[in-house]
């Protein structure tokens, strides 16, 4: 059986640390697209000399010609101007809708049976976009930040506990913003639920951390923003779709009911496989988490009303 393509839209950190990281995995040929060809070029051929000494066999190929993605089973976009410090993510959108909506028409041109994966931020209004210019169905259009922002909430609590981060299994929902909902009711640590190992305030404090993570690296990387957890979060999802596992993950989702929310993308549990989004898992909210996940929703809304979606 040929091996499976996957096309990476945007060589920069978050870029090239996933084909790295695809390529580590042996799991699909692997095409490399930037603006700047040489960029893509110079990083494909490193990749590629690293094979030997690894010992993956799969090929990666830097470009600058969108003709080379089609036959791509999955494309996932990580072009976009990154947030600098003191921004927010909404502040990308004017300059972010312009750059998604010329890739996404070449995705659709050359790639229209793929599944497409957006991660330019701000990441619920673009995925809405990439939907709209590709026309793609629901199934096959979703963006990477649910799986980012409950690794960093996993992470958190591990290291407040002093457990190991594979026994804590948490949900983040909603928006990827500052309005997250960070789900402490979900979350275990080797089956506990967390609170009855960390005091309210405790979490209190984990769940804000985990809303400005994003921000936190800003603040001390200055010129870039996180890249190896965004890249690992894109790789997991990739992995899943191609391996047809089934998981079940947080990934933004085209909502048409669920959740009482419609018309939007937001970051809900979803089951992964190899048709892409094959369900919207909902969750059974109290009527605080509700209020939480409502107010998210209506974030979305209102950086959705800034888009032109035609
Ligand atoms: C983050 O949360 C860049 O939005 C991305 O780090």
């Amino acid at each position: 059986m040929a091996r499976a393509k996957v096309s990476i839209i945007g060589a920069g950190r978050v870029g090239s640390t996933t084909a790295q990281i695809l390529a580590y995995k042996e799991l699909c040929d692997i095409v490399l697209w930037n603006r700047t060809a040489e960029t893509a070029e110079g990083i494909a051929l490193d990749l590629n000399e690293s094979a030997p000494i690894f010992g993956f066999d799969v090929n990666i190929e830097g470009t600058g010609d969108f003709s080379s993605i089609s036959g791509s089973e999955i494309v996932a976009v990580t072009v976009g101007a990154q947030r600098k410090e003191g921004m927010s993510r909404e502040d990308l959108l004017a300059t972010n809708s312009g750059i998604l909506r010329g890739v996404c028409e070449q995705v659709k041109r050359y790639a229209p049976e793929s599944k497409l994966v957006v991660i330019t931020n701000p990441l619920d209004s673009m995925v809405l976009l990439a939907k709209s210019v590709t026309g793609f169905p629901k199934q096959r259009v979703m963006g990477m930040a649910g799986i980012l922002d409950s690794s960093r909430f996993r992470e958190f609590i591990a290291k407040e506990l002093g457990a190991s981060v594979s026994d804590i299994s948490a949900l983040v929902l909603g928006g990827h913003g500052d309005f997250m909902v960070p789900l402490p009711r979900y979350t275990t640590v080797g089956g506990t639920p967390v609170d009855e190992l960390l005091s309210k305030e405790k979490l209190a404090k984990i769940v804000e951390r985990t809303r400005n993570a994003g921000a936190e690296i800003i603040k001390l990387e200055k010129e870039s923003s996180a890249f190896y957890a965004p890249a690992a979060s894109l790789a997991l999802m990739i992995e899943a779709m191609l391996k047809d596992k089934k998981m079940t993950l947080p990934c933004a989702a085209y909502l048409e009911g669920e959740y009482g929310i419609r018309d939007i993308f937001m970051g809900v549990p979803v089951v992964l496989g190899a048709n892409g989004i094959e369900k919207v898992v909902e969750l059974k909210l109290k009527d605080d988490e509700k209020a939480l996940v409502k107010l998210s929703a209506e974030k979305i809304m209102g950086s959705v009303r800034g888009l032109k979606l035609n």
